[in-house]
């Protein structure tokens, strides 16, 4: 883990939009053993198990916190309010949602929307790091603090965490709120554009004609 940086990460270069080694099949595999896990009790009370959606070699994920009602019914993550607003923030980026590949930290829906406890998260967090592995996305977006303390730092708080890049490995991280505290804060939502403006910054170097934008 290292702290974060002011300064843009250089992006990897020749990694176009679309690209990339055959992960599909791989991943479906992995939302097999998903859809049949039982490493909580969270399945137990849910409809279905939220995997994720999107392009299986997007250069760009997206992770939430984990699936409320609407996805539990849909088995679709980020199609309630919150992700109407994620929608409306990714087309505002001239990002289009099957470019980019969408999941949460948790596959299936705490009762009541509760925040996912730590064996909870724990349980689930494989199939989040075997899916960033199989993707291999040069940057995810951490959506809100959940999301944050789990792939970037701990102790992060995503005040301060938010806005800056986080280099682990080979990959970037940003973090920023989550839609869902921006339904509740709309002051936030400019911050939130400003780190996506960063994010497309970033895409748009490393394709050096901008195939995020297009
Ligand atoms: N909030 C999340 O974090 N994820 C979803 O899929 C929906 C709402």
């Amino acid at each position: 883990m290292s702290g974060p940086e002011t300064s843009p990460p250089e992006p990897e270069s020749g990694h176009s939009l679309g690209e990339g080694e055959a992960s599909g099949p791989a991943l479906d595999r992995l939302q097999e053993k998903a859809q049949a896990c039982r490493r909580c009790a969270l399945r137990q009370g849910c409809r279905q198990v939220v995997f994720g959606v999107g392009n299986p070699r997007a250069r760009l994920m997206l992770v939430g916190e984990g699936p409320g009602g609407d996805e539990d019914r849909q088995g679709i993550p980020f199609v309630g309010r919150a992700g109407q607003l994620l929608d409306r923030i990714l087309e505002a980026a001239r990002i289009k949602r099957d470019q980019v590949y969408i999941t949460n930290v948790v596959k299936c829906r705490p009762p009541n929307n509760r925040l996912p406890v730590q064996q909870e998260v724990e349980a689930c967090l494989p199939y989040l790091r075997t899916q960033i592995e199989l993707i291999d996305p040069e940057i995810v977006i951490c959506l809100g603090s959940l999301a944050t303390k789990t792939l970037i730092d701990k102790n992060a708080s995503i005040t301060r965490s938010r806005g800056s890049w986080h280099k682990i490995g080979s990959r970037n991280y940003m973090a920023t709120f989550h839609p869902a505290a921006l339904l509740r804060d709309p002051g936030k939502k400019r911050y939130v554009w400003e780190d996506f403006q960063e994010v497309i910054k970033v895409c748009n170097k490393s394709d050096q004609g901008g195939a995020v934008d297009e």
